[in-house]
């Protein structure tokens, strides 16, 4: 059978590697579709060489712009490539531009989709992934979903039980495999022994920052909020790989350098997955905006801090492993130095139970896919 992916950013080339992985070991025809979303190099292609990823068959080269603009762009180029290749279904990822343009284009020319992190929903309509996931899930015949809480959002909508399959998250799949790589990398290589990584690794009390939504980085309040808590927790060694919208922000508020000038503060260029999960696998806390590593931070027992108000992801809280700080400044110093001062609060946290499964994901989900093309389930009407 011919599967398509449509991926486009960080994120989702990390959470589909696994599909990849199965899809190329069963002989099964990949059609990958990469929207260019994502184009720095420390973006997209350090995942494709490092996660050793086959080139995608298309670059469609959106590259950035208003939602409008690149999801309109993607619509188009997609509908293309699908129209001459004639995928047995399409698969998409999580919640981004290329979900949705994904979605629609494959949904109108009959196509089944499949939603791989289906059923999320943090019920905030003014976050732009919200409106994205649920659009994608309204175009769906086949929803992957990590958690029976998902499973139940979609029935809440309408979704036939049937059409739902509980199948973990594929971030666990690429946590499991890539940190036992990642560990033995760093472990044989001398080279990487003299990076800079290697000299933060060192550390004591790291505590590993992200964030990047619009809703924190592009409002200058909430990120000034922020930063003036970055700036009081002086115990903790922050290492802080900066994304390029957060990047471009701060510069732009011209906050940039006044927090790099700090000596507890690490501000370093995003790195490649290895790196990033030994860098987390070393933390103390995780600090951040991300979905993704709200549920890394389970898997690999660090207690997170979520700089948002609310969660697509609850059962990360409900665990115990996450507590929401939102961008409220002495929640953030309060929380981080509860973790770093009282070991017992510590230890609660860290031994939160991982709700997103036990690594095997992809494979399910591949099994399910051909189960169902097997029956005459996935065809290309028209
Ligand atoms: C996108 C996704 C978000 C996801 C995130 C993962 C949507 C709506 N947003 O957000 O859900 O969590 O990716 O990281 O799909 N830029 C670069 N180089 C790049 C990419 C972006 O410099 O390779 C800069 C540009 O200035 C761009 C800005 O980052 O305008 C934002 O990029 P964009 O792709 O629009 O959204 P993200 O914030 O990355
Ligand atoms: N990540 C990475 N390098 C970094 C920062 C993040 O490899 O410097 C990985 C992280 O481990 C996770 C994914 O990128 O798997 C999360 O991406 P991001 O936070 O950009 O997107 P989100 O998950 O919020 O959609």
């Amino acid at each position: 059978m011919k599967i398509a992916i449509v991926l486009g950013t960080r994120p989702e080339i990390i959470k589909m590697v696994s599909i990849i992985e199965e899809i190329n070991s069963r002989g099964d025809e990949l059609l990958l579709i990469h929207t260019g979303q994502h184009y720095d190099h420390e973006m997209s292609d350090q995942f494709f060489e490092e996660l050793e990823l086959p080139a995608p068959n298309y670059n469609i080269g959106v590259g950035s712009g208003s939602h409008g603009k690149q999801t309109g762009k993607m619509m188009e180029k997609i509908e293309e490539v699908l129209i001459k290749e004639h995928p047995d279904i399409v698969l998409v990822q999580g919640d981004t531009n290329a979900v949705l343009a994904g979605a629609l284009v494959a949904s109108k020319l009959y196509i089944p989709v499949g939603h791989v992190e289906a059923g999320l929903r943090s019920y905030d309509i003014t976050m732009p992934e919200e409106i994205n996931r649920k659009a994608a899930d309204v175009c769906s015949k086949y929803y992957f979903v990590p958690t029976e809480k998902s499973a139940i959002n979609l029935s809440i909508e309408g979704i036939p039980r049937k059409n739902i399959f509980i199948a973990g998250n594929t971030v666990v799949d690429a946590c499991f495999r890539n940190l036992k790589i990642a560990k033995k990398r760093f472990e044989d290589n001398e080279h990487e022994k003299s990076s800079k990584l290697s000299e933060l690794l060192q550390l004591d009390n790291i505590l590993t920052l992200t964030m990047h939504r619009a809703e924190n980085v592009d409002n200058k309040e909430r990120l000034m909020n922020i930063i003036s808590a970055l700036t009081e927790l002086k115990d903790l060694n922050i290492v802080f790989p900066i994304h390029p919208r957060t990047k471009k922000t701060m510069e732009e508020f011209g906050l940039y350098d006044k927090l790099a000038n700090l000596d507890h503060m690490h501000l370093i260029k995003p790195l490649g997955y290895l790196d990033f999960l030994l860098l987390m696998s070393k933390s103390l806390i995780i600090l951040t905006d991300s979905g993704g590593l709200q549920e890394e931070a389970i898997t690999l027992n660090i207690p997170a801090l979520t700089l948002r108000y609310n969660t697509e992801r609850p059962e990360t809280v409900t665990m115990g492993g996450n507590i929401l700080v939102g961008a409220n400044k002495d929640l953030i110093i309060e929380t981080a130095n509860k973790i770093l001062n009282d070991t017992d609060f510590y230890n609660k946290m860290s031994l939160a139970k991982n709700p997103y499964g036990d690594g095997s994901s992809g494979k399910q989900i591949v099994d399910i896919i051909e189960k169902s093309y097997e029956k005459g389930d996935c065809i290309l009407k028209s």
